[in-house]
């Protein structure tokens, strides 16, 4: 990927995923209480992988990634909104969160809960009844579509439960656990890695693309979007919270089950490393237009937030 300029690309895609946010919050009245809340957390600055995901997918796919700013902005959306509630004192019991205090802590708890229902539930609305917040729009059946894996990924055979898994592992016996290494594989998939596989599929949707690009791409999605959870669990270890802008040792201070309290934080490295390249070898059948995916892989690895 020598003459791919990944940073720029990186800013410049965030950069178009925040205007198509700004328009989404600005058609909705910006001086109600919950709108501020909803906004404090979606505007603060989150990487935008998962819609980079999907917009990129959307281009290994040969269309003009505008058409997947739907459900782009969606999936974000519904990612902030799990963000507010895994922040919560009932859940991880987060200060900080994209670098600003979370949304319980700005706002109260009540209000943090009730900005993630109205980042979820808006979420759909701006799939299903978008009016004219996008430029580009796929058919009615490819939104229904959008829809399904959405509600799919982000429901109760995907974060939903994910999450309460998370939450009943938390300070047990990782020992006691069914098969340890198994059943955090199978948490890190439902929490995490079916929202990064929702959007690279999305994005593939939006475009158009037939069953065999998309069981391709479900491939590449897998890998990566455990890759990513593995990371996270390791920087929850060795990050520094000024650069991720959330805290670090949270993880160890609830005794959850992460990769680096079952393998070691060198062997969590090492799988992380192994996933990345089944990744990017899942590519191997796509064109230049999948450099992107490529990029956004081995940027997983790397990422330092
Ligand atoms: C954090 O997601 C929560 C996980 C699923 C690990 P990100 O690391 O993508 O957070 P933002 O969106 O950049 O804030
Ligand atoms: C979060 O996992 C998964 C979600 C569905 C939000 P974590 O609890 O590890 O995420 P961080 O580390 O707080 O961002
Ligand atoms: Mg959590
Ligand atoms: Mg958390
Ligand atoms: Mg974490």
């Amino acid at each position: 990927m020598s003459d791919f300029d990944f940073k720029a690309y990186l800013k410049e895609r965030q950069a178009v995923v925040n205007k198509q946010l700004e328009t989404i919050l600005n058609s909705l009245d910006k001086e109600r209480e919950l709108t501020r809340a909803m906004a404090h957390s979606l505007m603060a600055g989150g990487k935008r992988l998962r819609p980079i995901l999907c917009l990129a997918a959307c281009e290994a796919c040969g269309q003009d990634p505008v058409v997947a700013l739907p459900a782009a902005s969606a999936l974000e959306m519904v990612h902030t909104y799990s963000l507010i509630h895994d922040d919560l004192p009932a859940m991880d019991d987060d200060d900080l969160r994209r670098g600003i205090p979370t949304c319980h802590k700005a706002f109260s708890e009540a209000t943090a809960i009730l900005a993630g229902d109205g980042l979820l539930t808006h979420a759909f609305q701006v799939l299903t009844r978008p009016g004219n917040l996008f430029e580009r729009l796929p058919d009615p059946a490819v939104r229904l579509e959008l829809t399904a894996i959405l509600s799919e990924a982000a429901g109760v055979d995907g974060m939903i439960e994910g999450q309460m898994l998370d939450m009943l592992s938390q300070d047990r016996d990782a020992a006691a656990l069914p098969s340890s290494l198994d059943h955090l594989e199978k948490i890190h998939t439902l929490k995490t890695g079916m929202m990064i596989k929702a959007s690279v599929l999305s994005g593939a949707v939006s475009a158009g693309a037939g069953p065999d690009t998309q069981e391709r791409l479900a491939v590449y999605a897998e890998k990566v979007g455990l890759a990513f959870q593995v990371k996270d669990d390791i920087l929850d270890v060795e990050g520094d919270p000024a650069v991720m802008g959330k805290p670090a040792g949270s993880d160890e201070a609830k005794n959850k089950m992460t990769y680096p309290a079952l393998m070691g934080l060198e062997p969590s490295k090492g799988y992380a490393e192994e996933l990345v390249n089944e990744a990017v070898e899942a590519l191997n059948n796509f064109d230049e237009k999948a450099l992107p995916l490529r990029a956004i892989a081995e940027y997983i690895l790397q990422r330092r937030r």
